[in-house]
């Protein structure tokens, strides 16, 4: 199969040294000229471990190109695949299409004969239909399909994600469409893996519904988390023991500083809009948005306690500030709100993430950042750990605790234990959810 990928973000270029690998010819397509040189030159410019080698593979073996011309890569493919981004609309919350239609438009124009046109981007129900109108005015001859073909990988773990997928949906409308898109995805059904193949709305409802269900249960378990820390219990054996009943499951139940990243909060938000303009609200979901802002809010309040009741004058350490582990995207990170906090409250702020640098030198303006995790703590007054990058997973406690002013630990992210933080000399040790 030949194929086009708009949009070489986290979800394009995955999917296209994806396919690629699979054996299709990919050309992958950015507007962004520096993305596309850096790509040329064999250059990966997101984080994402194992891309550059599986894009390195699939290059020299001549089945993936890049360009910014995308009228030359979508001429004679089999199916286009736009993977652009859809932000948060300023204004209203919803899902912003902008680039979505904008692709599309020029796809249209540049369509040399049959192709499906397939959304991969996150896209309100509806989206595909206006994708296939969009197309229609912008160019009457064109001969296309549309299909709604959502991503569920996760960053980090995203080339696993898409090469071991618990499920792919296909939303196609007629059997061309749908027999195109089980050529592509051949190497993965011959494994094994399901598919759900369906009507247009139930694939782009299907992505909404997941994301903003996976929200709700991080969110539920912390709130179960906060309550544990009032009467007691501890919110990693309550996982543990709610998450070995089969209906429950135990992904997703890890208690936490709230959800962040670039789909979590723009879904959530975009379902609940959806939701309003059609009458039928989502509450849980309204809820569970702003419970999640309230959460990233709470911590700051846990780290003042933490400081001894204010962050003016201290020096603080933070482990860690993307939004999760593996990653460098700093999209709706918890630590963009904890961390400006600290700042803003008279903090010296001292930063450690192995991969977060590069975005979070602007995004977190004020900070010291530091190489060396043992070199950040000297001489500090608290140690915050926000994200459980690996690094972080077995640190020398006692040397920690020994270097700093005042022996203070949070850690958000529970990859330590009282019992630990005792042992190595810390005055201070709050969790989320446990007896510190
Ligand atoms: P991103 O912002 O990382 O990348 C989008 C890319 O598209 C950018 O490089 C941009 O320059 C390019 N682009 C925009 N308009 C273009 C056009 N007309 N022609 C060519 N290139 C264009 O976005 P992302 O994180 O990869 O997300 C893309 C979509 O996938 C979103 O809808 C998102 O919700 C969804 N999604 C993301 C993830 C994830 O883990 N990031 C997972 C599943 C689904
Ligand atoms: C999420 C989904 O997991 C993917 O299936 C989906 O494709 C993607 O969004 C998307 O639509 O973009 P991602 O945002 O990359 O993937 O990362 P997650 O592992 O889901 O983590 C999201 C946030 O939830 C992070 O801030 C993470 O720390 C937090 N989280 C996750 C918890 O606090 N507890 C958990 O148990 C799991």
């Amino acid at each position: 199969m030949r194929i086009a990928m708009i949009g070489t973000g986290y979800v394009g270029l995955v999917s296209g040294v994806c396919f690629s690998d699979f054996g299709h010819d990919v050309t992958c397509v950015d507007l962004n000229p520096d993305k596309i040189a850096m790509l040329e030159r064999g250059e990966v410019p997101i984080y994402e471990p194992g891309l550059d080698l599986l894009m390195a593979k699939n290059v020299e073996a001549g089945r993936l190109t890049f360009t910014t011309e995308l009228a030359k890569a979508v001429d004679g493919v089999d199916a286009v695949f736009i993977a652009v981004g859809t932000p948060t609309r300023r204004g209203d919350g919803h899902a912003d299409l902008t680039y979505v239609m904008a692709a599309a438009e020029e796809i249209a124009k540049a369509l040399t004969g049959y192709a499906v046109i397939v959304t991969k981007s996150t896209v309100p129900v509806g989206t595909n239909r206006k994708v296939l109108e969009t197309m229609k005015a912008a160019n009457p001859d064109a001969d296309f399909d549309v299909a709604s073909n959502p991503e569920f990988l996760r960053e980090g773990a995203a080339i696993d994600d898409f090469m071991r997928p618990d499920r792919v949906v296909v939303g196609v409308e007629t059997e061309r469409a749908a027999d195109v898109m089980s050529e592509i995805y051949r190497p993965l059904f011959l494994r094994e893996f399901p598919i759900v193949t369906t009507d247009l709305e139930s694939a782009e409802m299907i992505k909404y519904a997941a994301n903003a269900f996976l929200a709700t249960k991080i969110t539920f378990i912390n709130e179960i988390a906060r309550l544990c820390e009032k009467v007691g219990a501890d919110v990693k054996e309550v996982s543990k023991g709610i998450g070995l009943d089969g209906r429950i499951g135990n992904k997703f139940l890890h208690a936490g500083p709230g959800y962040g990243g670039s789909c979590f909060p723009k879904d959530t938000m975009a379902l609940a809009r959806t939701g309003q303009e059609f009458a039928a609200p989502i509450q849980i979901v309204e809820t569970v948005i702003k419970v999640n802002d309230e959460i990233k809010r709470r911590m700051v309040d846990k780290l003042i306690d933490v400081c001894g009741g204010s962050f003016n004058g201290k020096t603080i350490a933070v482990f860690g500030v993307t939004f999760k582990p593996n990653t460098d995207d700093m999209r709706d990170a918890p630590a963009l709100t904890i961390v400006p906090a600290m700042v803003g409250g008279g903090a010296k702020v001292r930063v450690v993430d192995p991969q977060g640098r590069r975005e979070g030198e602007q995004l977190l303006p004020g900070v010291d950042w530091r190489e060396d995790p043992y070199d950040a703590v000297e001489g500090a007054d608290a140690l915050v750990i926000l994200t459980e990058w690996n690094e972080f997973r077995a640190l020398d406690l006692k040397r920690i605790a020994g270097s700093m002013a005042t022996p203070r630990l949070a850690d958000l992210r529970n990859i330590y234990s009282g019992p630990d933080a005792e042992r190595a000399g810390f005055e201070v040790y709050e969790t989320i959810g446990r007896q510190g």
